[in-house]
């Protein structure tokens, strides 16, 4: 059959992706997406993103796809940009939307075109550190306008050394590597910091013994491997045309979506929130304190997290969650089996002395991840395939199939479900009133098809 012009390819199969048993390695490097992106992988180690792809995984996925060269790949929720860097090394073009404004940044300065000569941002970076050297002395009794969170995560003599890089490429001494360096640097906050900031949240009341003690040095190694990455790029004689861009914005919202002005996708290989109270803006408050983003959680909160899918109770309102209800009725079937979930959630709240609003967050993230479903469809081409990974969850013990509700969603706004894989399980404690008990959970991967 004929789609376009395009041959349809046949059905992937992606069954024996699944785990056999919970100590089985997944494909690739048998990490799947579990542990966030690789902290050695080129153009992964420029920032663990915990809620990131392994890009060898992306790979499998997308040759499974079997999508001709140069095909446009989409991702509405881009991320640190993973399927993105894998889409260009198997030579597709990528267009990814991503609401953190941040980490959209560094999606999108990934996919930059190779620069001429990365080695001299190694240079620059040696420039920057011996620099930072001089003027740390200057600044460790003078640190007192850093953010609380700041001033606690790091020893002053290394949180000296951070800022004195840090003002040095605020004043523009990185020229047009600023965004390299930027990044070389947020990503040793964590390595250099003095206390707990495991992934996802600080904890600056909790000290530990840093991972590297010389601020200056990790920068550079971390400088070092961004210029690795890009010399390991080959500008390849069809790059210039080939779309490889990151955007920050709504993928929920079609104004987010115009730059491909009317290019259609061949493919999508992606990953929503997940229905699992984690938050991506809270996650990354280290980093957008330090480089001063946001000054208070009130910012953080207002410029970040508003703009993404609800997937936390913090997110929730109940306005915004009847508004949802409303306009998930026309799904019918599906939204009656959202309102039973909604019901009981609630049932759950109330029962609790401080119960949380899982009722308030269901609602909307599924009204949020229709749009999103819809502005795909509108974005593919008849045939196109569709991945997503996505988890199940169970608040407070009652057990939500995002998977499939997200299928039946798709298939009503032009989606073929083709298959519904349980990658691995993982159970999971919920406590339900006072007694504890086990959900098993699992991650799965959806295939659907553009009708
Ligand atoms: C599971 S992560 C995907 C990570 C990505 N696969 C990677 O490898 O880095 C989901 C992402 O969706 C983003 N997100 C949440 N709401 C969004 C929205 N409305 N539009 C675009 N991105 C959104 C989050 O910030 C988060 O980075």
């Amino acid at each position: 059959m004929l789609i376009h012009g395009r041959a349809a390819a046949q059905v992937p199969d992606f069954e024996d992706l699944a785990q056999k048993d919970t100590s089985s390695p997944e494909p690739g490097t048998g990490r799947g997406r579990r542990h966030g992106t690789s902290s050695t992988e080129p153009f992964d180690r420029w920032f663990r993103y915990p809620a990131g792809f392994a890009s060898d995984y992306v790979e499998l996925l997308l040759d499974r796809l079997q999508l001709p060269k140069s095909s446009l790949v989409l991702d509405p929720f881009a991320g640190s940009g993973v399927t993105g860097t894998s889409a260009r090394r198997m030579g597709h073009s990528f267009y990814g939307i991503e609401a953190h404004p941040a980490v959209a940044e560094l999606a999108s300065l990934k996919l930059l075109p190779p620069p001429a000569n990365p080695t001299e941002f190694l240079a620059c970076a040696k420039d920057l550190v011996a620099a930072a050297d001089r003027n740390s002395s200057r600044l460790q009794g003078n640190l007192g306008s850093e953010a609380d969170l700041i001033r606690r995560s790091f020893e002053p003599s290394v949180l000296a050394k951070l800022v004195a890089v840090r003002e040095l490429i605020e004043s523009g001494q990185a020229q047009e590597w600023s965004l390299h360096a930027k990044w070389s640097l947020l990503s040793t906050l964590r390595d250099v910091a003095a206390v707990r900031v495991g992934w996802p949240y600080q904890n600056p009341s909790q000290e530990r013994k840093a991972l590297y003690s010389d601020p200056l040095a990790r920068f550079l190694q971390r400088a070092e491997w961004i210029s690795e990455d890009l010399s390991g790029l080959t500008l390849r004689e069809d790059e210039p045309d080939r779309r490889l861009q990151a955007v920050h914005g709504d993928s929920t919202k079609l104004r987010s979506w115009q730059p491909l002005a009317g290019d259609l996708g061949d493919g999508c290989v992606s990953s929503p929130p997940y229905l699992n109270n984690f938050d991506y803006a809270d996650a990354t408050r280290l980093e957008m304190y330090f480089w001063r983003e946001v000054d208070s959680w009130a910012e953080l909160c207002s410029m970040i997290r508003s703009k993404m899918i609800t997937a936390t109770t913090q997110q929730s309102r109940v306005a915004t969650a009847l508004a949802a209800t409303q306009k998930l009725v026309k799904f019918g079937d599906v939204a009656t089996k959202i309102a039973g979930l909604t019901k009981e959630l609630e049932k759950e709240r109330v029962s609790r002395k401080r119960g949380k609003e899982y009722d308030r967050v269901v609602p909307d993230y599924f009204a949020s991840i229709s749009d999103v479903l819809t502005n795909l469809a509108a974005n593919l081409r008849p045939g196109a395939p569709v991945v997503w990974l996505i988890g199940d969850s169970a608040p407070y013990g009652v057990f939500i199939d995002t998977p499939a509700i997200i299928s039946a969603l798709a298939a009503q706004v032009g989606f073929t479900a083709e298959q519904n894989v349980i990658l691995r399980r993982r159970g999971q404690r919920w406590s339900k009133n006072t007694t504890r008990h086990t959900v098993d959970l699992s991650e799965r991967l959806l295939l659907m098809r553009r009708n």
